[in-house]
């Protein structure tokens, strides 16, 4: 191969080695827009709502944040994104933190005004046994691809009685599946392990983790299960 070849050529993908902060999901989270899917290993996928998490809290998103408002107690967004969350219960007097793993959407959430700590849920965090909610919103009980491991993370998280909010799949789903995060021109990240989980299947994880559920609720198709510790 000559010189000039091998300085030409280009890989057919560009790199990507850490799935979501370095994938197409943060370049979205940069720009504000999608379309993204959950590529399965089986061909099939799932769209992530980029411009819905981008923009201000919907009817849905209302419900979650109501409850936490109700409480009154300090909340943790677990995998916050872009912050819409965390940035409304802030600007409303409570205490919220934000924690993902996406260093763009951490500076995306504190540009728009909320607290977020670029970290994992499975990293030592600030508050452990003393967060009086969580939140795990927008299908995120599918991080690391192990609910209950997740779930158990969260209640240690969690104060006694604490209450978790998890949004839940409104259809039949107790999955664990392999994906990758796709952009429309065809740009996959790399492969990692996530689960989808509907109101049922997720409340047998939790009382597996040591929490009980409490509630089951939708709003315009989303479903939600509150979960107690
Ligand atoms: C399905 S998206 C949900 C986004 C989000 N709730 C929103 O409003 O945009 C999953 C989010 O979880 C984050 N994430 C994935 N693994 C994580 C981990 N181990 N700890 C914290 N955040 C994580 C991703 O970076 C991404 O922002």
């Amino acid at each position: 191969m000559s010189l000039l070849q091998t300085t030409t050529a280009r890989p057919a993908v560009r790199p990507a080695t850490r799935p979501w902060s370095d994938d197409p999901f943060a370049e979205a989270m940069r720009t504000g827009r999608g379309p993204l899917w959950l590529r399965r290993a089986d061909g099939g996928r799932h769209q992530l709502d980029v411009e819905r998490w981008c923009a201000p809290p919907d009817a849905a998103d209302r419900s979650l944040l109501l409850r936490c408002l109700a409480t009154g107690h300090p909340v943790l967004d677990i995998g916050c994104g872009p912050g819409r969350l965390v940035t409304e219960l802030l600007a409303r007097g409570l205490p919220a933190l934000g924690v993902d793993i996406t260093r763009a959407a951490v500076l995306r959430t504190r540009r728009l005004g909320g607290a977020a700590l670029c970290r994992s849920v499975f990293d030592p965090l600030p508050g452990e046994g003393r967060w009086g909610t969580a939140l795990l919103a927008d299908g995120n009980l599918g991080i690391g691809g192990d609910p209950t491991a997740l779930l158990a993370r969260t209640a240690e998280l969690l104060a006694p009685g604490g209450m978790l909010l998890a949004e839940v799949e409104p259809g039949e789903a107790d999955e664990r599946l392999t994906v990758r995060v796709e952009d429309a021109t065809g740009w996959c990240g790399p492969p990692f392990r996530w689960a989808r989980l509907d109101a049922t299947a997720a409340a047998r994880c939790a009382a597996e983790a040591g929490l009980t559920e409490c509630e089951r609720w939708t709003v315009r198709g989303r479903a939600f299960v509150a979960l107690r510790r």
